[in-house]
């Protein structure tokens, strides 16, 4: 436990590293907060024993002005050591946060099937925002208290070190209840965390599916879910609050034992002539100074411990291993002509493993479970192969192993020759456009969403595109055209119009792989007739792969492939197929009779 710590002390620290030059003023100046604490405790002594004696009238005059100096040196002090400690901070966190996303984006698809998003959010936005409130806000605390207790300290010894030894009989006495603290402080902010990773989660489903919500007018259900995970949070928060509420009393009741002890003891020597009244009140005053900072210390290590907990969690995501990366030495793809080949090709959606660990609910149930076995395949550049068969066959698995959204358990996928694991990602998905039976839309104008698989398209680029999706007209019909705002999830579209928008968008690509799933099953049959040969002009020249369930739209395919359980059950030409009278011929009888 305490091994962890540490190491995540020391990550902060190196995150802490480009910005020292602000850290180092910001200590400097911490010098000139603690250095006027200590200034205003030892100028008690000489104010009473000199000043206030006989003949002191001279040095009165003195008095205001040093008392107001001493007000500039801190309150200056004090300004310069906030702004830059706290800038600092917020720097170590803008790098943590983005270095977190970006590292979250490189999660393989597996990742994000099996980790719920809406707590993913929460890791980067709160998990992140506690570790700052936390550490930025506070380190600097432990510097500037640390110090004003060193100097005082050594004040108090030099003043008088019987009396300092009474008074420091408290501080080890402290020390322990502190770190106890310290520890429950820390359990219970990871576990709130959890909490608010849940409640965006809720919020995060309830929002992204409120068409759901309203058709089901499940709006008590979905407000009672958060009520609930609400008060959990609540009571983590409460729990801390207990503690950290608790540590400044017990500082404050061990400090009473030793300044009673102090009084005592020095009031003695003060009769019996050993030190002067002036050093026994200069003495008190830097005591009593003294326990502030202690208090605030104490107070202090439960803000850090709070970050601690949240750095841990932050950390630990930001070492989820990248199940997917480039190889050392992937080369670029380059452009191809598309010849795709499954040789063996065994799969299976994993449930283990970090997601799982990492998620805070995971949603783990698929374990070892084979989904496509022994799968092999050659589709020459150009041609066109097309998957039949039953929702859960395996279709859109297969187009997910060629986007390479997972790699196979067993055997290889290549695309001209070259195994598509061994070459860089970025230059894998350059030559493959998808049009998937998920549409996703951006919050952002079409011109935007369409320009999304070209990010430097000409506007004329981007209206051939459209044309060509057929999704030019009703835009036209827009009062802002191509810079009409769509909402996040393309509510203001129908489904038809969503569909061709990313249709647009695969066309724009231009990419020699074409991978259709399901790509027009939210037309009417009078669109799709119109798309359907778009998209045959769009096939001409390029190798695709087409998922479809009316077989209106697969007829023309080179290949057909009819899917069972992950197995090719049957393949060949329309013709050859039919003639087979096997299950595709049964699932076109079907269709046509029904
Ligand atoms: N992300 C996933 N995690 C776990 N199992 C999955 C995932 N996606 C699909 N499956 C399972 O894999 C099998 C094949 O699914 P899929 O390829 O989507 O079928 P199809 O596209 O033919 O309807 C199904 O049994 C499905 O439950
Ligand atoms: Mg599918």
């Amino acid at each position: 436990m305490k091994k962890d710590s540490l190491a995540v002390y020391k990550r902060l620290l190196r995150y802490s590293r480009a910005y020292l030059p602000r850290i180092i003023i910001a200590m400097i100046a911490s010098l000139g907060v603690a250095a006027s604490d200590v200034a205003v405790a030892k100028l008690v002594q000489p104010l009473v024993d000199h000043v206030l004696a006989p003949g002191g009238e001279a040095f009165i005059r003195f008095v205001p002005m040093i008392v107001i100096g001493l007000a500039l040196l801190k309150g200056g002090s004090r300004y310069v050591q906030e702004f830059y400690i706290k800038t600092a901070g917020q720097l170590v966190v803008q790098d943590l946060r983005n270095d977190l996303y970006a590292h979250t984006l490189r999660l393989s698809m597996g990742f994000y099937s099996r980790v719920q998003s809406g707590t993913l959010v929460s890791r980067i936005i709160n998990d992140v925002a506690t570790l700052q409130k936390s550490a930025a806000d506070e380190l600097v605390a432990v510097v500037r208290e640390g110090l004003t207790l060193i100097g005082l300290v050594v004040l108090l010894f030099y003043n008088d070190w019987r009396l300092a030894l009474v008074a420091f009989v408290v501080l080890p006495v402290a020390i322990v209840p502190a770190t106890y603290i310290g520890r429950r402080i820390k359990r219970y902010v990871r576990k709130s965390l959890v909490n608010i990773g849940n409640l965006t989660g809720i919020l995060q489903e309830a929002f992204g599916g409120i068409k759901v919500v309203k058709a089901f007018g499940t709006e008590e259900h979905e407000k009672q879910r958060f009520e609930v995970e609400n008060h959990n949070y609540y009571r983590r928060v409460a729990k801390m609050i207990r503690y950290d509420s608790a540590s400044s009393p017990i500082v404050e009741l061990l400090s009473s034992f030793g300044a009673a002890g102090v009084l005592w003891h020095g009031l003695n020597r003060v009769l019996q002539g050993h030190i002067t009244q002036g050093e026994l009140l200069s003495f008190i005053t830097a005591m009593g100074m003294m326990y502030g900072p202690l208090k605030r210390l104490v107070k202090t290590n439960n803000v850090i411990q709070k970050a601690v907990g949240a750095a841990e969690r932050v950390f630990s995501m930001m070492d989820t291993p990248v199940d997917l990366d480039d190889a050392p030495t992937a080369q670029a793809l380059g452009k191809v002509k598309g010849h795709v080949v499954f040789e063996h090709v065994d799969f299976g959606y994993a449930a283990e493993g970090t997601a799982a660990e990492l998620a805070d609910n995971s949603t783990a149930g698929y374990a070892g479970k084979l989904v496509m076995h022994d799968f092999n395949l050659d589709v020459k550049p150009g041609t066109t192969v097309a998957l039949v068969g039953a929702s859960g066959a395996g279709k859109s698995t297969v187009i997910g192993l060629l986007a390479r959204f997972y790699d196979p358990i067993n055997g290889k996928i290549t695309i001209d020759g070259k195994d598509i694991s061994r070459v860089t990602q970025r230059s894998l998905k350059q030559q493959i456009a998808l049009v998937d039976q998920e549409i996703f839309l951006f919050h952002d104008t079409i011109a935007n969403n369409i320009r999304y698989a070209k990010l430097d398209a000409s506007d004329a680029e981007v209206w051939h595109a459209l044309e060509l999706a057929y999704a030019a007209d009703f835009i036209q019909q827009m009062p802002q055209g191509l810079e009409t705002v769509i909402g996040d999830r393309g509510v203001r579209l129908s489904g038809g119009q969503r569909q061709r928008l990313s249709i647009a968008r695969a066309i724009l690509r231009d990419a020699s792989i074409l991978l259709l799933d399901e790509a027009t099953s939210a037309l009417d049959t009078q669109s799709e007739t119109v798309v359907q040969d778009a998209l045959e002009n769009l096939m001409r020249g390029r190798t695709t792969f087409v998922i479809a369930h009316r077989l209106s739209t697969v007829m023309h395919a080179d290949e057909i492939l009819v899917m069972r359980d992950g197995r090719i059950f049957e393949r060949g030409s329309h013709a050859e197929l039919f003639a087979g009278k096997g299950y595709y011929f049964d699932l076109h009888q079907t269709q046509f009779n029904g």
